[in-house]
């Protein structure tokens, strides 16, 4: 495969540009998130401190940092200027960093050649993919970023992924009837909270971690054999099955249907003993493997308590609605959305230095965007790019959908 990808292909406005690119920064603007309960922004003032003591002029839209308790005034203070509308940031910007993908409106807005960096959620913005290939943007999803070692500072998918397992416990303890601790009281001695984790990738292992410090009893099942030993190291209980779904660089792969039934039958019998389940189980680009059926819902204990972080791609309990709460036998079944903007204040911190990261990559020492996009993480994160979709799987899908 030729991974040679010329950055300065149908780079539009930039080229027109009359003075040295050696005199002028590179723009880099940061759009203020209209995503409905999006409260992170992509850049905060730590990290823009060191983006313009690097040479690069960082434009702001007015309030982007509000809803994470980032005023403008502390932006100013780092150096940023403050754009008062999208035309005023967009206005020779050669980068834009968002945090939600942007809407085919806000690709309207920008000029040909422009670099949009963030999540992208290619498949279900096939839309959104098509203008950005139709008007010549580039487009760098930060879900493709691989997850080699070298990456692991760009990792947003983990760093996001982080903070939700941490508020999916705490939501877990605040919709639970019972102490998670064990205490022993004058008025009795209280047996600590039985909590399950259906998945122990990043963030089962954060929900593992903080539903210990609360001093849960905590159980946790993987069908990677591998995510066993961490699991343990955490201090937790690691559920054995007869199966083991490595697939490829790290994920699970998709079971067979034998395996399936096995693994719901041994899944109901933990499910039935928990007081909280906090289920993560994912298959990159596919739907949420079920894990806990209506049957099993009804085996549960009344009071206890579902948090399905997988409820955006369908779920792993069977009767879970996403960005919704619901009570069936006694049991609560929540599907939240977006866990990770809940903690914003901090999502959009680590998230920030994502970026920073992933910017060393495509700007050289010189303050420029780089030639050529040779990088290999600059090549798998690459979604579009000089009026083509480079991400293959994408671009069946644009295929099918006629786009
Ligand atoms: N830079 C790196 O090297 C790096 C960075 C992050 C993650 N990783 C690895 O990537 C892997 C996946 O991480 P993730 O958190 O993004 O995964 P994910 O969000 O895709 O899935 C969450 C977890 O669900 C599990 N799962 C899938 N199907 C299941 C089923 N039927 N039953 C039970 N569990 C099921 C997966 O094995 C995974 O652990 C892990 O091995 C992780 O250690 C590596």
């Amino acid at each position: 495969m030729n991974t040679t990808i010329s950055a300065q292909e149908g780079k539009g406005n930039i080229q027109k540009d009359p003075k040295s690119p050696a005199t002028m920064p590179v723009v880099i603007a940061v759009s203020r998130e209209k995503t409905p309960g999006e409260q992170r922004v992509a850049m905060v003032p730590e990290v823009v401190q060191k983006l313009t003591k690097s040479g690069y002029e960082i434009r702001i839209e007015h309030d982007a940092g509000a809803a994470a308790f980032y005023p403008d005034n502390l932006y100013i203070v780092a150096g940023a200027k403050i754009a008062s509308s999208p035309a005023e940031l967009l206005d020779g910007a050669r980068i834009v960093l968002r945090v939600q993908p942007p809407t085919v409106t806000d690709v309207d807005q920008l000029t040909v050649g422009t670099i949009v960096i963030g999540f992208m959620n290619p498949s279900t913005n096939l839309e959104t993919v098509a203008r950005m290939r139709d008007r010549k943007v580039t487009a760098f999803a930060l879900e493709l970023v691989p997850r080699i070692s070298r990456a692991q500072s760009m990792d947003a998918l983990s760093s996001q992924a982080t903070a939700g397992g941490y508020v999916a416990a705490i939501m877990g303890a605040d919709n639970c009837p019972k102490f998670l601790p064990m205490l022993t009281t004058a008025a009795g001695t209280i047996r600590p909270a039985k909590v399950l984790i259906l998945g122990a990738g990043v963030a089962g292992l954060m929900a593992i971690a903080t539903a210990k410090r609360l001093g849960a009893l905590v159980e946790a099942y993987d069908v990677r054999r591998a995510a066993g030993e961490q699991v343990r190291s955490l201090g937790a209980k690691f559920l054995e099955l007869e199966i083991n779904a490595e697939g490829q660089g790290g994920y699970a792969r998709e079971l067979t249907p034998e395996e399936k039934v096995q693994e719901q039958q041994m899944v109901s019998a933990a499910v039935a003993q928990a007081d909280i389940i906090i289920t993560t189980a994912a298959i990159p680009g596919r739907k949420a493997p079920v894990l806990i059926t209506r049957e099993t819902v009804a085996m549960m204990r009344p009071g206890a308590v579902i948090i399905d972080m997988a409820a955006e791609s369908g779920g792993n309990c069977e009767m879970t609605q996403a960005g919704k709460t619901i009570r069936e036998h006694g049991v609560l079944i929540i599907g939240p959305q977006n866990l990770p903007s809940r903690v914003p204040f901090h999502t959009s911190q680590m998230y920030a230095k994502n970026l920073q990261s992933f910017l060393a990559l495509l700007i050289d020492r010189e303050g420029e965007v780089v030639r050529e996009f040779t990088d290999e993480i600059l090549v798998a994160s690459l979604l579009v790019h000089a009026g083509e979709v480079r991400h293959g799987p994408t671009r069946d899908l644009l295929k099918e959908g006629k786009l």
